[in-house]
């Protein structure tokens, strides 16, 4: 892109990315300790501080440490002791390991579709979904928005035996109502891949909200083994108990993430700031430009994990997002709907109707979005977006 310099003479200006991994502080410094501390392995002193950090936010009964959100989510699917015919619904409008996770411990799967508001599962769906076969209810705080909780507790009340479990990959830090996400379901899953607000590269927890799964799930965890107990002094040797696998993040990447974790009131600043600039600058405009801004539902406190806008559909949205592109600035679309995949149709029990996920992802539209996004950037995104959004308008 170019822009007029003071002399006349137009300049090149930098590309302004979707994303980059911020670093926060004290990274490397906490990386060196855990390597010349000599135990690098899962369960070292990094991974228990940050682990702490996690309960501590979340009053959970145990945070497990894993090696990503997937894995996280792997772990909670094989406390659900899932027997043939038993079935786990999840969104449409989520990433792949929302239900990989369940499919390949042996569920099958049930799509929901999605609320307009929230962009998470909707709880009219969802009550016409459940039967005697559903295990777990899966539900996605997109955006790191809550989703409608309040709808959902009252479906899940006909159903006590049927397990809610938070896939909050987007949610850390966010809450409803005053409650933290991630301390709602039974379980919570976590993400730090690097596209997240705290990163280590790869990485996750597994949040336990009921302390009746805290012994089993600690032997899933450490390869079915009971070395926990052990090394909590509670046996005198470890042997196999049962099914599990190798779930624990490196103390390595445990430093790494506790160095931006103890950042985390300035990280969620920054970027609630950025969020809120976006929202400002575009709302004046969105009527008359035909687009819709991402909501934050009253009772709730954004994680601020990203900031989208809905355009009224799919030749538009792509027209914007070429013309961003061409202006240096990477917006990118989001989930394609699962239940429309070839293997979420190949896991699915049966063929349900998602129409407002193939909606959504056809419109939805992401700015670009991380930690050391400068307010200039913002600015420049959005005369961007309003460029494009005023050409696609008068192009239809
Ligand atoms: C909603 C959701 N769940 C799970 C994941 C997977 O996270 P991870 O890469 O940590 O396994 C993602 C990844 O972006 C996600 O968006």
């Amino acid at each position: 892109m170019t822009e007029a310099e003071g002399r006349g003479r137009p300049v090149e200006l930098p590309e302004i990315p979707f994303n980059v991994a911020a670093v926060a502080g004290r990274e490397l410094e906490y990386i060196q300790q855990a390597i010349q501390g000599g135990h690098p392995a899962s369960g070292g002193e990094f991974t228990r501080r940050a682990a702490q950090v996690l309960a501590e936010h979340t009053g959970a009964a145990e945070v497990l440490m894993t090696t990503s959100c997937t894995s996280a989510l792997e772990l909670s699917a094989m406390l659900l002791d899932l027997q043939p015919d038993d079935t786990v619904i999840v969104p449409s409008f989520t990433f792949t390991s929302t239900a990989l996770a369940f499919a390949r411990q042996g569920a099958g799967l049930v799509f929901c579709d999605i609320e307009p508001r929230t962009l998470s599962v909707d709880p009219q769906h969802l009550a016409s979904l459940l039967d005697e076969h559903v295990r777990a209810v899966v539900v996605v705080h997109y955006a790191g928005v809550a989703c409608d909780m309040e709808g959902i507790q009252e479906v899940l009340a006909a159903w006590p035996e049927v397990r809610l479990i938070e896939d909050n990959a987007h949610g850390l830090f966010g809450s409803w109502r005053g409650r933290p996400l991630g301390s709602l379901g039974r379980y919570a899953a976590l993400s730090f891949h690097e596209t997240k607000n705290f990163v280590c590269g790869e990485g996750g927890a597994l949040v336990l909200n009921d302390p009746v799964d805290v012994d089993r799930a600690r032997v899933l965890y450490d390869k079915g083994t009971n070395r926990r107990a052990f090394m909590l002094g509670q046996v005198d040797k470890y042997t196999w108990k049962d099914t599990g696998s190798s779930f624990g993040l490196s103390d390595v990447l445990a430093a790494y993430l506790l160095a931006q974790l103890e950042e985390r009131d300035t990280i969620q600043a920054k970027r609630r700031t950025i969020h809120d600039h976006y929202s400002a600058a575009l709302a004046p405009y969105a009527e008359e430009l035909d687009f819709q801004l991402m909501q934050v539902p009253e009772g709730r406190e954004s994680a601020y994990h990203m900031f989208y806008v809905l355009l009224p559909g799919r030749d538009r949205r792509n027209d914007s997002l070429e013309m961003l592109r061409k202006l240096g600035v990477q917006a990118t679309f989001h989930y394609l709907p699962l239940h429309t995949s070839d293997a979420g149709r190949a896991f699915s029990v049966r063929e349900t109707e998602c129409p407002v996920s193939e909606q959504v992802s056809d419109r939805l539209l992401r700015l670009p979005f991380y930690n050391d996004l400068s307010e200039h950037d913002v600015d420049r995104v959005v005369a961007a977006f309003l460029d494009t959004a005023s050409a696609t308008l008068r192009d239809r």
